[in-house]
């Protein structure tokens, strides 16, 4: 059977790692035993994937170490990579006794038509998991495959399948990243929350659920977000947001808007340049003090504009090498879900997951965010290529797949 795998050169090759290119290879039918083969049929496309690649070799990340580059003429696991995706696809064969042919399911999966997955012996109703020895134990939640059969969160809707490849990955990093500063009671009672990247997902629906914690507790903790010129009417109109300010001018905007108090600076760009600008404006005496930067995002990494050295402190964990930011703490969701893991039961997990997904999937009705869907191995290639030229506009959701073909790139539905 011919498959076709969407493959970036490593940034190590030396070659361009925007020169994406649709590699055409066989995949055989006679998988191992205790392997499936599966069909994927469709994945989201966020700036989170872009940070997927460019982090691809990164240690402390490893993205490009979940799938692996199929070898054929000029490409090989050694100069390519596979960015990770998170879609749904239906099983065509399995050799594991308790996975089935026909299954519908939702993973961490490569941009591919086939992928070929083994599968590990801790099989159980709502998912089964990718044996992954040579990545870290916390990495579990990418190597679990889910079971939309008996997946409580899964509509077998087109469209909500859509939602569920946008959101999911993303929603889930605001949910458990919110979690944790609420555990902390927001860090010694911070009321100020500052937000780069104020339009992506990620950061929005942080701001979301910040806003519904506040109506929980009857607090006023205040979320204010930064964003390019471009993308300011588009924040701004989410009304998710108390203050939106854009990035040429937030300097002077937040004169008059430094509250006093405790300030938690939440970074989804990883700007270097945007965040020695927020610690400037911190560092003038006054009531107001930034207590940490949560780095959460990397927006304005690029593949082909990655620095090593950003990546320095996630290597060496907690301590901040020297001269680093000093109240900079990293958030990566599987470390802290681990944590969580231990706190609370399983079950109680799933319901506080349910209840956040239900409202999500009623809520954001209402962002103005259009669904684009691109089908086809030429339309996909040439809307990565877009997006390396404009970037990603927030109110573009993309969802991509590697079977059909469509006119024209984009065949839009609003949500
Ligand atoms: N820590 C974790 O565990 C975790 C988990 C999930 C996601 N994330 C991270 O969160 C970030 C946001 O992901 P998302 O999928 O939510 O994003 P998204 O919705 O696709 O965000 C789009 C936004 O990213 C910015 N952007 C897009 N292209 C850009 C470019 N070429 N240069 C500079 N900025 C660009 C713009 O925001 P502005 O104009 O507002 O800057 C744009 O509106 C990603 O870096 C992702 O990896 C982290």
């Amino acid at each position: 059977m011919d498959n076709l795998v969407l493959c970036h050169p490593r940034v190590s090759s030396g070659q361009d790692p925007n020169q994406t290119i649709i590699v055409q290879c066989e995949v055989s039918q006679t998988i191992p035993s205790d392997h499936v083969l599966l069909k994927v049929d469709r994945f989201g496309f966020s700036a989170n994937n872009v940070t997927y690649q460019a982090l691809g070799e990164a240690s402390h990340f490893r993205y490009f170490d979940f799938h692996h580059a199929p070898e054929a003429e000029g490409v090989s696991s050694k100069t390519h990579g596979v960015t990770p995706v998170w879609g749904f696809g239906t099983i065509i064969k399995s050799t594991h006794p308790k996975v089935h042919t026909g299954e519908r399911v939702y993973g961490y999966f490569a941009p591919a038509r086939y992928l070929v997955l083994p599968v590990s012996q801790d099989v159980n109703k709502y998912a089964f998991f990718v044996p992954r020895s040579h990545l870290p134990p916390d990495r579990r939640p990418y190597n679990q495959v889910t079971r939309c059969a008996t997946d409580p969160l899964y509509d077998p809707s087109p469209t909500a399948e859509d939602l569920t490849m946008l959101y999911r990955p993303l929603f889930w990093t605001s949910f458990w990243c919110e979690d944790w500063l609420n555990s902390t009671d927001y860090k010694g009672g911070s009321t100020q929350i500052l937000m780069s990247s104020a339009s992506s997902k990620t950061a929005f629906c942080l701001a979301y659920l910040i806003r519904r914690r506040n109506s929980l507790q009857g607090s006023s903790r205040r979320v204010i977000g930064l964003t390019s010129m471009k993308n300011l009417a588009f924040t701004k109109r989410l009304g998710l947001y108390d203050d939106v300010f854009d990035y040429e001018s937030f300097d002077t905007s937040l004169v008059g808007n430094l509250a006093r108090g405790r300030w938690i600076y939440v970074d989804v760009a990883g700007n270097d340049g945007l965040n020695a600008r927020v610690r400037d404006h911190f560092r003038v005496p006054g009531e107001s003090e930034l207590v940490t930067r949560i780095a959460l995002g990397f927006t304005n990494v690029s593949p082909s504009t990655i620095n090593p050295g950003l990546f320095a402190s996630w290597d060496t964990g907690s301590e901040a090498p020297q001269g680093a930011d000093p109240i900079l703490e990293h958030f990566f969701m599987p470390e802290w879900l681990s944590v969580r893991k231990q706190q609370l039961s399983v079950s109680a997990i799933t319901q506080m997951q349910k209840e956040a997904w239900t409202r999500l999937m009623s809520d954001c009705q209402t962002w103005g965010v259009s669904l684009r869907r691109v089908c086809g191995p030429s339309q996909v290639k040439a809307a990565y290529e877009e997006i390396v030229r404009r970037g990603l506009a927030p109110e573009d959701a993309f969802v991509w797949s590697l079977w059909g073909e469509t006119a024209e790139i984009g065949s839009r539905a609003k949500l």
